[in-house]
């Protein structure tokens, strides 16, 4: 049987690698720019996290998590999400007694056994922020700026919209689903079956639902971004408010609920224009430590899809990537390998992009080879060079070459364009 890569996963090589990595650059750029802090946690974590964390009522908890025993019997999770596996540690590593907010970023792959489809895997990558111990709105705003200017530097803010939306307090949430609920009684029948479930387990995301028999009644449902009491009312005013003074585009979306348990009061998302999926979501959770067991602290956060970021970048062509290499050296005398390779230290040092031959090939394979990386120059240095300390260099795309004396400063000479 062949043995193929399981559906849903992909492997990432060549070019590609090279343009997830341009991704996650730039977010690095921003997080360690604006003084984040990383943390990197357990592909896996005890199940009860996400229980927890996320809510059993979820889709990702019902559905889509990759849940199995270890040998000695303990229930373990492919982390399928970020946020509860970093509130986890940040509990179990007292992060509590540091000095706050802690502003935390990650980059990682998560896990969930979707439908698949563009955009939509099984493994997939993502990068996001965490923000705890803040009370105020400045952190939400504070979150969705630096979710904005990362999207900005790959050139992507005018391809999307930002979609706010408030779901209150827990107090304000609890009212509201009472009222949701008692003007949906009379239609809950004709809705469909997930939202018949939901309607029992978890009745906000009924407002999320993409069924077109569901939207009809739902759009004259009350909706709880007018149900919410007058702290959460005025908390959203000022975030909408500072968004406006930083002129921050953003649309107020009465159906962004989110699919986890954790939100309250802010939530967004970033939302493609063209293509119909949601690139990034996120927003507060200020019960999530005291659920998994920490003292209250507040929290706010997002997550991007770079998967689905790099769907993007693609369709608009925004990758600004360099895929040659500047200078390949031939060696075709083994007894000047040590003196090239500290050359090639050198340039590599100077963030020259440099490669070289490490096997016995001709001179043609190697000029040929050189031309597949599309190396800018080649430096040829053969037996005759070795005698008179020489190399050839070589101008790959307009076919000119000399030969200059081999030291480090002819070289970068030789090499500018
Ligand atoms: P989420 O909306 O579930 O939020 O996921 C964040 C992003 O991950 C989505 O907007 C989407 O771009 C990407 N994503 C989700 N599922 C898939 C998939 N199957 N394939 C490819 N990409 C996918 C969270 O996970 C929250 N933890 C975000 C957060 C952080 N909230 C506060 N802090």
């Amino acid at each position: 049987m062949k043995i193929t890569k399981p559906k849903g996963t992909y492997d990432i090589y060549s070019t590609d690698a090279k343009k997830i990595a341009y991704v996650e650059n730039i977010a690095k750029d921003i997080v360690n720019n604006n003084n984040f802090n990383e943390i990197r946690t357990p592909v896996f974590e005890h199940t009860e996290v996400f229980l927890r964390g996320v809510g059993e009522g979820t889709d990702i908890v019902t559905k889509e998590m990759y849940t199995f025993s270890d040998k000695a019997g303990r229930s373990l999770t492919l982390k399928p999400e970020y946020t509860a596996s970093v509130v986890r540690s940040y509990i179990e590593n007292g992060f509590s007694s540091m000095p706050s907010p802690i502003k935390l970023w990650y980059i990682g792959t998560l896990y969930r056994y979707e439908k698949m489809q563009k955009g939509r895997n099984r493994e997939f990558n993502t990068f996001g922020i965490e923000i705890f111990g803040s009370e105020s709105y400045l952190a939400d705003v504070y979150a969705i700026n630096i979710g904005n200017k990362f999207l900005d530097n790959l050139g992507l803010l005018d391809k999307i919209t930002l979609k706010i939306n408030t779901i209150g307090c827990s107090e304000c949430r609890k009212k509201y689903i009472t009222k949701m609920k008692e003007y949906l009684s009379s239609y809950i029948d004709t809705m469909c079956d997930d939202c018949k479930n939901r309607y029992v387990k978890n009745p906000l995301r009924i407002i999320d639902c993409k069924e077109d028999k569901c939207k009809k009644i739902i759009e004259n449902m009350p909706m709880i971004t007018d149900n919410v009491c007058d702290d959460c009312k005025k908390d959203f005013e000022n975030v909408k408010l500072i968004l406006n003074n930083l002129n921050i585009d953003y649309i107020v979306d009465k159906t962004i609920v989110r699919g986890l348990d954790y939100y309250n009061r802010t939530v967004f998302e970033y939302v493609s224009k063209d293509l119909n999926i949601a690139l990034g979501g996120g927003g507060r959770y200020d019960k999530l430590v005291e659920t998994l067991g920490g003292v209250p602290t507040y929290g706010v956060g997002f997550g991007m899809g770079i998967d689905r970021i790099m769907i993007l970048m693609e369709e608009y062509n925004l990758y600004k990537i360099d895929y040659d290499i500047d200078l390949y050296f031939i060696v075709l005398d083994n007894n000047i390998y040590a003196k090239v390779i500290d050359t090639v230290n050198n340039l590599s040092d100077l963030k020259y992009i440099v490669d070289m031959n490490i096997s016995n090939r001709s001179l043609n394979a190697n000029l040929k080879f050189a031309d597949k990386l599309n190396s800018k120059y080649v430096c040829i240095i053969g037996e005759d060079e070795v005698l008179n300390n020489t190399c050839v260099i070589k101008n790959m795309k307009n076919n000119t070459q000399k030969s200059v004396e081999f030291n480090l400063n002819n070289i970068i000479e030789s090499i500018k364009e």
